[in-house]
Formats: C-alpha cells, structure tokens, sequence
C-alpha cells in the first residue's frame, strides 16, 4: 500500500471549506456557548482548524473512539473519557474525522444523548455513504467521498500520516 502521489482534497480545497463551514456553526451557535467534542485521534488536525473559524464563546473536550482487536469498523466500539465529559444541558457538537459505516459515531451519539444534553449534532470532516451499515445523516459535512481508505489531515493507515496537509487516498 502507498500513499497517492496527487492530493484527493487538497490542503486549499480543506481550508476552504473548514472556513464554510465554521460561519455555518457561528450562524447556528453563536449566542448558546456550544461544547465543541474532538474524536480522537483522527479529527484533531479538522477540530484545530475549525474551532480557529469560530469567533464566538464556545468549550472544547475531548474523547477517544477506538474499533475493539485492532480492527476498523466491527461494529464493537470502545470510548475513553465519555464518562468525564459534562454534556448536560450543554450544545453538544461533535467533530469526527470521518463517518464511514456509521457504527462510531452511533455508539457516540447515543452515549452523549444519555447523558442529557440541551442539543447534539454532529460535524464530520468526510463522509463515505456508499459504507453505511447504520443509517447516520452528519448535521455539518465537509466532502462527501466515493469507498477510497484515505489518510492525511489527521486520518492514519497504521497509525501514519496523519501529518500530511492534504487528504491522499491509500492504493494498492
Ligand atoms: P466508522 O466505520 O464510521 O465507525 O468509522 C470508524 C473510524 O474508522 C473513523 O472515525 C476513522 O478513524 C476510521 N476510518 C474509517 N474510514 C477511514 C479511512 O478511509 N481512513 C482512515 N480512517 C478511517
């Protein structure tokens, strides 16, 4: 497996958009102090740069999501920190990296809605529909992309290349 040579979304093309969408989000939360809620790690590099877009009074947090034995997209999803996050009565807005089957943000969603927030929408960098096992609509979508495994601006391939500036999809 190699990283393409030719950027899928460029680093311009990400900059563009995370700017759009950071006026939707002020439009939507200015006013209301919204929690901003980073999944780790993939959606570090997209929070970084989204919660930069944002001009209003606004908190973030943190939580980890991680697939059970290694494996990507079973189905089993673990979270580490959920239980210390203070989400009640709170604007809840999750930034994932990316929803491909679905089953992450799930298990995410349904967890935070337990612990009883004021609203909760999530903000996903990608979208990959055409791998939905779980029906999921992102409230706040970057790009939406045909069922390329894609690395960069966070995104990893065995835990590389999250460091790159631009979104390349992994060829055989
Ligand atoms: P899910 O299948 O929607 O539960 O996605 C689970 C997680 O798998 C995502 O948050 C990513 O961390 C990872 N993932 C899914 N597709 C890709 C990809 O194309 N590149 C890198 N990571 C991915």
């Amino acid at each position: 497996m190699r990283v393409s040579d030719q950027a899928l979304i460029s680093a311009a093309d990400i900059a563009a958009r995370v700017a759009e969408l950071g006026r939707a989000l002020t439009a939507e939360y200015d006013g209301r102090r919204p929690l901003l809620l980073g999944v780790l790690k993939g959606a570090s590099l997209f929070f970084a740069d989204l919660v930069r877009t944002l001009p209003i009074e606004l908190e973030i947090d943190f939580v980890q999501a991680r697939s059970y034995a290694g494996t990507r997209s079973t189905g089993s999803v673990a979270l580490s920190r959920a239980e210390d996050l203070e989400v009640s009565g709170r604007h809840v807005i999750v930034i994932e990296d990316i929803v491909d089957t679905g089953h992450t943000a799930t298990v995410l969603l349904e967890r935070l809605r337990g612990l009883g927030p004021a609203s909760l929408a999530l903000c996903t960098l990608l979208d990959k529909p055409s791998r939905r096992e779980v029906e999921i609509h992102p409230d706040y979508l970057g790009f939406t992309i045909e069922n390329h495994f894609v690395v960069g601006y966070g995104l990893d391939h065995e835990g590389l290349y999250r460091n790159l500036p631009a979104v390349h999809v992994m060829e055989e």
